[in-house]
């Protein structure tokens, strides 16, 4: 889908004007299409769910989360991953069904995971032993059965951010693939009355761009279930093989179909699962910025811009590293372009920066812009995942709107903070 294009001498984002948005809706704003979110969802079904038998998809929360989101994810078919009590209760409010939802976390609290049996959630992912404990206790007060997944540490490394590599034997998610300790949590979940274990949980990272770290993964996993089978002759129903697609930010991001990961992961499980003589599981995934990430832009208005000679020219805009810590944290190059200027040739090297107090705020050390000047819109591209969710309200700022495109329409689904909002929790107390 060709997502952005050029007319006269503005940026269209899938056939709205994002000058105009800017200008109606107010800058810093988020803009999220919701065509390109179904599309993605489209394409999930037709190379994965509809293309293997026995497979489900859940949409990660964490990437991006409104009660919207909830809505079109509700309607396209597919589970919520959310890893919060604050992201239950956003697809509660939602009217999410419950039983779809899969509650993640590596130290879920008491009144968390209180709440998701409350609630039925499908899947509760158990991330160490103490907390099937906790599991047990709860379900058993409440004369409940949880359905589990447990979370391992394949100790299998993504190529990616550090930060942002999950897979790795030293870790803080999962259980680690260690005998005697992977065994316990087993044996632990297989004999409680209340607890149902369902299969296991591993997820590498985020934006990989390798299948090749998948499929070793999965023949560890396989590996594992077998033992499992072998040691308590416990079958094993479900493999969720978790997310972290990449996605393309620029031109440097080797972008490959879904179709890439995905059968990667597929042929692994059956040819592996063959050769092992066990039961094909049902294989889950669970994107999260594969699905939303390029469905986001934010727009932005150029402030000042200041030169300084021989060394670079500062183009300030009025967000940045509260709406989108990400350049900041984990090193992330974007894509943008001058919205109102689509027409005319970058000819001069600026550097993007935010309007915060911190040297770190770049959102852009590099970019190659026409003459560019106050006033201006600047469109930066693929910021639908972990931008919002990341958002902050440093040095008081308020989070931005957010409107949703579809097809011709628009609406806002989170409208802009306001100064009240940024006190509106504080309260002073009395003599001062
Ligand atoms: N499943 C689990 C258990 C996860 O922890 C995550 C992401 C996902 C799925 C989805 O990963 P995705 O498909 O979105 O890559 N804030 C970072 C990303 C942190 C990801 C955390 N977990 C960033 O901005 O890059």
């Amino acid at each position: 889908m060709k997502t952005i294009n050029c007319s006269d001498t503005k940026l269209f984002f899938v056939g709205h004007d994002t000058v105009e948005l800017a200008n109606k809706y107010g800058t810093p704003l988020y803009v999220l299409s919701e065509d390109i979110i179904r599309q993605r969802c489209r394409e999930l079904k037709t190379n994965f769910l509809h293309k293997y038998k026995n497979t489900k998809a859940a949409y990660a929360s964490k990437a991006f989360l409104t009660m919207t989101m909830c809505k079109i994810i509700e309607s396209e078919g597919l589970l919520l991953d959310v890893v919060s009590g604050g992201e239950l209760y956003t697809a509660m409010k939602a009217e999410f069904p419950m039983d779809r939802v899969m509650f993640h976390g590596n130290n879920k609290s008491y009144e968390e995971l209180e709440m998701a049996i409350d609630k039925n959630v499908g899947r509760i992912v158990v991330d160490s032993i103490d907390e099937i404990h906790i599991l047990e206790e709860i379900a058993n007060i409440k004369q409940k059965k949880v359905k589990i997944l447990i979370r391992v540490s394949p100790g299998v490394e993504g190529k990616t951010h550090k930060y942002i590599s999950t897979g790795q034997k030293d870790s803080k998610f999962g259980i680690p693939l260690v005998k005697g300790i992977i065994d316990e949590a087993v044996w632990r979940a297989i004999k409680s009355n209340n607890i149902r274990l369902m299969g296991f949980h591993f997820h590498l990272g985020s934006n990989l761009y390798d299948k090749n770290v998948y499929s070793l993964a999965v023949e560890i996993l396989i590996n594992l279930i077998k033992w499992i089978y072998d040691e308590f002759g416990f079958v094993t129903k479900e493999l969720n093989t978790g997310g972290g697609f990449g996605i393309y930010y620029n031109e440097t991001d080797d972008v490959k179909e879904l179709a890439y990961y995905t059968d990667a992961i597929m042929t692994k499980v059956s040819s592996y699962c063959n050769k092992l003589g066990i039961d094909i599981p049902t294989i889950i995934i669970e994107p999260g910025r594969w699905i939303v990430g390029e469905a986001g832009i934010t727009l932005y208005r150029v402030g000042t811009v200041k030169d300084i000679p021989n060394v670079r020219t500062y183009v300030s805009v009025d967000g940045g590293l509260p709406d989108n810590p990400r350049p900041a944290l984990y090193n992330a190059k974007y894509e943008a372009i001058v919205a109102n200027k689509c027409n005319l040739k970058p000819s001069k090297l600026v550097t993007i920066a935010g309007k915060c107090c911190e040297t770190g705020d770049i959102l852009i050390w590099d970019l190659m812009v026409p003459n560019i000047e106050r006033g201006d819109i600047l469109a930066v591209l693929s910021t639908g995942a972990y931008n919002y969710s990341m958002s902050s309200n440093y040095n008081k700022l308020p989070r931005p709107a957010i409107v949703l495109l579809s097809k011709d329409k628009e609406h806002v689904i989170v409208r802009r903070e306001t100064y009240d909002d940024l006190v509106s929790k504080e309260s002073i107390p009395e003599g001062l």
